[in-house]
């Protein structure tokens, strides 16, 4: 028996350490839905037009983007891409130099096509909402799951400036995750958001980090959402076979008595 239980704990194990942060810090979870294709257009455009000055997106185009996301290039063409020179079945690459971006940002900016897929999309979902104001760091700002993190907040201006009460100690204790019973605010164990410092409702703020994720969810295994169609039809095709194979038996075993 205990053979059996140690075997089953190794097999939990990946599972319940992917739940955690890489600073160890309690993630907050997001189920991607990549039928939300409402979602997923929002969080491209979210994407395009806050982390592609700075990241590249180079396994993807923005054609199978358009196609998967059910948007016309035409749209995706006026609306999506900045760059004149681009067209709609070039990759979602940028035009920032690798060393420029060293010297910068200390380590350049990542290609984010399979980021999601690396991470995994909650600690993206977890890493976008948990930026707080630290003077000591070069833009001003920290990380509560990457800690002394290269990348300004690029969404402060929607979010609003962050500020964190706790010390790592209680951080890691699961003080992001907490909610102020009384204003309702999340992450409120630890952090506030200034009034007023921010265009978007907390909520409102969420769901549009939200439908980003979705969107480099996506994009990380564009595969997954033709999978879901193929199953869907697999099944349909098998219950129809049970039916035909049903009948066959019966006709077989009709004589056997
Ligand atoms: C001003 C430039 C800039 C912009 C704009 C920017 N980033 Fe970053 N980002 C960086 C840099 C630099 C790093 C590397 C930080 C490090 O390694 O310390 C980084 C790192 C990251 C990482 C962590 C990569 C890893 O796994 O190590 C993620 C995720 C990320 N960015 C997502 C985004 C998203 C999503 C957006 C758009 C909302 C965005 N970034 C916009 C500069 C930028």
């Amino acid at each position: 028996m205990k053979k059996y239980l140690i075997a089953l704990m190794m097999v939990l194990a990946p599972v319940t350490a992917s739940a955690a942060g890489g600073a160890g810090v309690p993630l907050d979870e997001m189920n991607v839905d990549l039928t939300n294709k409402a979602s997923l257009q929002r969080g491209m455009a979210a994407f395009v037009n806050n982390c592609m000055g700075c990241h590249s997106a180079q396994y993807q185009r923005f054609e199978r983007a358009a196609t998967d996301l059910e948007m016309p290039n035409e749209l995706v063409v006026e609306n999506l891409i900045f760059d004149s020179n681009k067209k709609v079945g070039d990759q979602m690459t940028i035009a920032m130099p690798k060393e420029d971006a060293q010297n910068w940002f200390g380590n350049p900016p990542p290609d984010l096509t399979l980021e999601a897929r690396l991470r995994g999309p909650d600690w993206v979902y977890t890493y976008l909402r948990s930026f707080y104001k630290d003077e000591a760091r070069p833009w001003g700002v920290n990380n509560v799951v990457f800690p002394d993190v290269g990348m300004p907040n690029v969404l402060e201006q929607l979010q609003g400036t962050v500020v964190n009460h706790c010390t790592p100690e209680e951080m890691h204790a699961g003080g992001h995750e907490k909610v102020d019973p009384l204003t309702g605010v999340r992450m409120g164990g630890c952090m506030s958001v200034e009034p007023e410092s921010g265009s978007m409702s907390e909520d409102e703020f969420d769901r549009y980090v939200y439908d980003l994720v979705n969107f480099m969810a996506y994009m990380a295994e564009p595969s997954k959402m033709v999978s879901g169609k193929i199953g869907t039809y697999v099944l349909i095709f098998l219950a129809i076979l049970f039916v035909f194979a049903f009948a066959l038996k019966k006709e077989y075993w009709k004589d056997v008595h």
